[in-house]
Formats: structure tokens, sequence, C-alpha cells
């Protein structure tokens, strides 16, 4: 059978991986997919830029419409990144008839829905297994795997560079930014840092998998998104003497009012599995009404780890190449006429458990005010701690672990405790979950 002929955009770290593994690995892929895949075309921005990969055979360009217009590829794997240009690019690869692998996060996310409209016109696929959690097939997992189930709820940690800070801030104590710095010159970090450390990068790949999870159309939009700045180690360290990690986790939970779309930091029991993902380790816990909790682990980043996930679509393309269209697995797992509209929540009506650490004067009545400001706001308490003052101060910090109640109801608490004279200072408050 004539070889598939595949044009690569972007020969950066993924790009890179792709080539070695589709080059390495070419004899096993082409016992997989039926016929020989070939990479005839790549395209990078500056062409004389050292790679870490062998480019002998491919024809290079610095202009990615050279692929994109080329009659003779079938495949342009998308490796570039980014929602601007690269949307163009690969809304005329679609409208060019070809079949479109990638590892764009943010594409999908704010783009997703179009281009998949598109490529259903067209009768194309646009595959994007590498753009949630890298190496890990956890877009096969839920599209296909579970496909029997109703999915109540996913968590997950999706940005590696996130758990490595947090990761590195528990066990060595390191600071923030020396931590985030490493994890850019390891090539984790997104070309902007703040999409990792304030919970943009995570809520992209959230939003994937919520649609995939639930049949919902792509809404990045809705999903309420915090980053781990804000997360010291003080409060690392009363989470473990809790008995809790602190892990950014995005969260997607199918409830009886809507769905809850969040991103956060989030205090988890240390005995889940999830709880000991550490370094720059992704996992995804998927809750289905069948299976019941299934976790999946791996390398959430990198070069190779990445291709694997691409290299995995571009089989799956060409083993689908002579299938109808009508009769594929739909982009968003659900047929696309079948996408339900199930209302987004907004964060106020999120129900979660807290972590609430305030300093108060350490005098009769104080812990008995903040208790009954609780209660007024039906907030039940789950435990309660005082801690000795740190040093040089003469406030103590308080330790609260409420029971799940409505963030509303939590926000209007910590309003009226932050009020108090007695106590100093803003309420820092983290979201717990049992994920039991
Ligand atoms: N910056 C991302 C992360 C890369 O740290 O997880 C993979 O999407």
């Amino acid at each position: 059978m004539k070889p598939i002929k595949v044009g690569i955009l972007g020969l950066g770290t993924v790009g890179g991986g792709t080539v070695n593994v589709l080059t390495r690995n070419a004899a096993e892929i082409a016992r997989r997919a039926g016929r020989d895949i070939v990479i005839t075309r790549a395209s990078a921005k500056d062409l004389a830029k050292p790679r870490i990969c062998n480019t002998e055979g491919i024809t290079l360009t610095n202009d990615p419409m050279d692929i994109i217009n080329d009659p003779e590829i079938d495949i342009v794997l998308e490796l570039i990144g980014g929602a601007g240009a690269v949307k163009d690019m690969v809304l005329t690869a679609i409208a060019n008839g070809k079949h479109v692998v990638t590892a764009n996060k943010s594409l999908i996310a704010l783009h997703g829905n179009e281009i998949f409209a598109k490529a259903s016109e067209k009768g194309v696929i646009v595959a994007f297994e590498a753009a949630v959690a890298g190496g890990i097939p956890i877009i096969k997992a839920i599209r296909e795997g579970l496909s029997g189930n109703q999915i109540q709820w996913l968590a997950g940690i999706i940005n590696g560079t996130g758990n490595f800070i947090l990761t590195e801030m528990r066990d060595k104590g390191r600071d923030f930014a020396d931590v985030l710095a490493e994890a850019q010159a390891l090539g984790y970090a997104e070309a902007d840092p703040t999409f990792d450390v304030e919970g943009i990068d995570a809520a992209h790949k959230l939003t994937i998998l919520a649609s995939i999870a639930f049949g919902i159309p792509l809404q990045f939009e809705k999903v309420y998104t915090e980053g781990i700045t804000q997360i010291t180690r003080t409060d690392v360290e009363y989470a473990e003497q809790l008995g809790y990690r602190i892990k950014h986790l995005g969260i997607a939970r199918k409830t009886a009012e809507g769905i809850e779309l969040r991103v956060h930091p989030t205090l988890i029991p240390e005995r889940r599995l999830i709880a000991n993902v550490n370094g720059v380790m992704n996992a995804v816990l998927v809750k289905g009404d069948a299976v019941g909790p299934s976790l999946y682990y791996g390398a959430g980043a990198g070069a190779e780890p990445t291709a694997s996930a691409v290299v995995a679509d571009v089989i799956d393309v060409v083993r689908a190449l002579t299938s109808d269209p009508e009769n594929r697995v739909p982009h968003l797992a659900f047929q696309a006429d079948a996408l339900a509209d199930i209302p987004v929540l907004a964060a106020e009506r999120i129900k979660t458990a807290y972590y609430l650490r305030l300093n108060a004067e350490d005098k009769p009545g104080v812990l008995a005010d903040v208790t009954r400001i609780l209660a007024s706001h039906n907030i039940s308490i789950e435990a309660i701690i005082q801690k000795e003052p740190l040093k040089g101060e003469t406030a103590v910090p308080i330790i609260l672990l409420t029971q799940i109640t409505l963030e509303q109801e939590m926000n209007a608490a910590i309003v009226a405790i932050e009020a108090l004279s007695t106590v100093s200072g803003k309420v820092c408050r983290i979201r717990l979950e049992t994920l039991g």
C-alpha cells in the first residue's frame, strides 16, 4: 500500500520528539497501521536552530503554508502551539481536506467547537490526544474505554510544572521562583509560565476533559481558574500535619444543578494514590457509574511522552482513512448533534469543603465569634486547631476544616470573619476534596 505522507508544523520539543519516535519505531508503527507512515516535510521558524531530531530526508521550510497547501501531504501534525495564527493554519489544512493531529490544548479549548464543525463538514479527523496530560492516553480512555459509563466526576493533576513546584516546596522547602526557573530550563513550562502557575494551562485541559466526559461543548470561559501563586510553605506544612497534601487539581463534576468546572489548589487526603503523584508527573482520576474510580498516571509533558500521544493519533487516523466519516469516533466522544446544553455552574454555586487559616488574637471569645459566623452561614466545622504564634508575632494561626458547603456561603462567611476586630489580615482559603 502507498505510504502515508505526514507534514509536521513545528520542530521544537514535541515536533522533534515526534520525528524521533516516528523514525525509530517506523517498522512497528507500520505493522500497527497497516502501511508505512513517512514524514516528507516539516516547517520551523528558524531553520538554522539546533534540533533534538535528525531531519535527513525531510524537506524543510520556514513557511507552514507550504505544507498545508501541498497536495501530497495526507496528515498535518500541528506542533507549533498557541491559538493565534495556528487556528487559521488548522482551518486551512481542514479546508484542503487534510487530517490534522495536534498537541495544542489552547487551540482545542478555545476554538475546538468551530474546528470540529469544519472538520466534520469536510469528513476529516482532528485528533488531539497529546493536548491533555502528554503521554497519558486519557482522551482515548474516556472517549472510548469508558464510553459505557455515565461519568460522574474527574479530577486531575494536569499541569506538570505546577505539580513540580508544589512537590519541591513540600519536599525540599524550595522557593517558588527557583523551582519555576528549573521547570522552564527542563522544557516543561509553557512559553508564558503564567499559564502554568495561574492555572490557565490546566483550565485548557480541563475544558477538553469535561467535554468528552459529559458530552458538552468546549467552554473554557466558564472554568473557575485559580493558580498556585498564593500557596505558602506554611499551608503546605499545616495541611501535611492534618493528613492532607495540597495539589493543583482540575475538577469537573456533574451535579443535579449543572456541571462544576474548576481549577484550583486543593487539599486531598494523603492516603489517596493521586496525592502521591509528584514532580512533573500527571494523573487523572475518573469516576464512572459502572467502572467506579479509575486512575491514569504518567508523564504529562516532555518530548517523547508527548510524541507517544501524537504518533498514536497518527496511527488512529491512518486506520480510519477508509472508514465512513459518519461512523468514526466523534471528536468530543458524543455525536456532534447530541452534545447537551447542561449549564456550567458559576463559582458561587460550587459545593466543596474548605481549609481556612486565619490569624486571630489569643483571647477568650475569638473562636466563638468565628464559629458563630460559620454556623450562621450553615457551615459545619470538621476540625479546628490553634497553632503556636509565628516567630515575632502575637496573633495565633487558627486552622479550620469545614464540611461541604456552598461557595457563596463561604464567601460571605470569610467577609464577616475578616471584619472581626480580633482577626488580622486575610483569611487563607483552600478547597478540600476527599475524592472518595
Ligand atoms: N506546561 C505544561 C505542563 C506542558 O507543565 O504540564 C504540558 O502540557
